[in-house]
């Protein structure tokens, strides 16, 4: 049989996680994973630890596994933190993605490459492949040079532009949705953006979309989003129904009252038609991915 030999870089993260757990149980697949940790948060995976800042790091990585696939989940994703550190994220998600195009290039890897609504202004979305970018923050622009790289070069690419992911990664900083079900469950009260509009995007639908796009061979731009367009109040008021919490603790406050240091996209969202059409693409209802959600994760 011939297997296909995926890295996931970012293997740690939210996102790489499950794409490992994912591609764990798949015979026809030989499977790489690398991150920045010592130790891979997944057992039972072949696992290298890396700097993707540092050539000597990727070079390594693409003589020990020969990919033909590289799914990049590997990011500085701190939004407000790019503001405050814009050169130590500049150089992971825009340096480290150099890296993996000269060295994937090399052994004529393809790179998927995961970014993000951030590269729109958030002032008519929801956004298609085919608008045009205006980043307001410096992880948005950062991300936004990271596509440009894989644009101006040979190397076989796709880009994946997803957003607000959410679902049961195990391990690490915990996702929204576990966020509001701990804070409500513990009687805190929670305060909530009701100008935020976008399709927040289960993991597993985001992991389904990935694979098809390797299953298909594709190649270019792909918006990969959530099912449903609502505000993160309301997404919000939809997590508290489904786990019967206290609604009356979710208070309504607008992007502005939050001083954050990065401007936020406030009409955002990403089309997924291309996806649904080319791919086969069908996200979960929230109220689905709740009950997916809610059977693997002790909250
Ligand atoms: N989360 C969202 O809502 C969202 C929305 C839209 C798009 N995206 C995009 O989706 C992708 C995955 O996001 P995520 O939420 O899974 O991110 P995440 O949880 O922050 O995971 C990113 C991973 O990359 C690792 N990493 C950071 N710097 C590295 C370096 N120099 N070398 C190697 N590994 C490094 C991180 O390690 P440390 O944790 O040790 O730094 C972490 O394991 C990113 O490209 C992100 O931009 C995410």
């Amino acid at each position: 049989m011939i297997k296909n030999r995926i890295c996931i870089v970012g293997s740690n993260g939210m996102l790489g996680q499950r794409i490992i757990e994912f591609y764990s149980g798949l015979k026809n697949v030989e499977l790489f994973a690398c991150s920045f940790e010592n130790e891979s948060f997944i057992s039972d995976v072949n696992y290298l630890q890396i700097d993707i800042t540092l050539q000597k790091d990727v070079q390594k990585l693409i003589h020990q596994f020969y990919p033909d696939y590289i799914i990049n989940a590997a990011a500085f994703t701190n939004v407000d933190k790019c503001e405050s550190e814009k050169e130590l994220s500049w150089k992971v998600n825009v340096t480290g993605v150099e890296n993996l195009v000269k060295y994937g290039g090399a052994c004529d890897a393809h790179l998927i490459h995961i970014s993000t609504d951030y590269v729109f202004d958030g002032k008519n979305g929801p956004y298609s492949e085919n608008d045009k970018p205006n980043p307001i923050s410096s992880y948005g622009r950062s991300k936004l040079a990271s596509e440009n790289i894989l644009l101006s070069n040979k190397i076989k690419s796709t880009i994946v532009r997803t957003n607000v992911l959410y679902g049961p990664a195990k391990h690490g900083r915990p996702d929204f949705v576990k966020w509001v079900v701990g804070s409500l469950s513990a009687n805190k009260e929670i305060k909530i953006v009701t100008d935020q509009i976008n399709n927040p995007t289960f993991l597993d639908d985001l992991v389904q979309g990935i694979s098809k796009l390797i299953e298909f061979d594709k190649k270019g731009l792909y918006n990969i989003g959530g099912a449903e367009f609502l505000s993160r109040y309301d997404f919000t008021q939809r997590i508290a129904d489904y786990f019967n919490l206290d609604k009356s603790l979710i208070k309504k406050i607008v992007t502005s009252d939050l001083n954050q240091p990065a401007p936020r996209p406030l009409k955002s969202g990403l089309i997924n038609l291309k996806a649904e059409t080319e791919l086969g693409y069908k996200p979960h209802s929230i109220e689905e991915s709740l009950l997916i959600i809610s059977k693997e994760l002790i909250f």
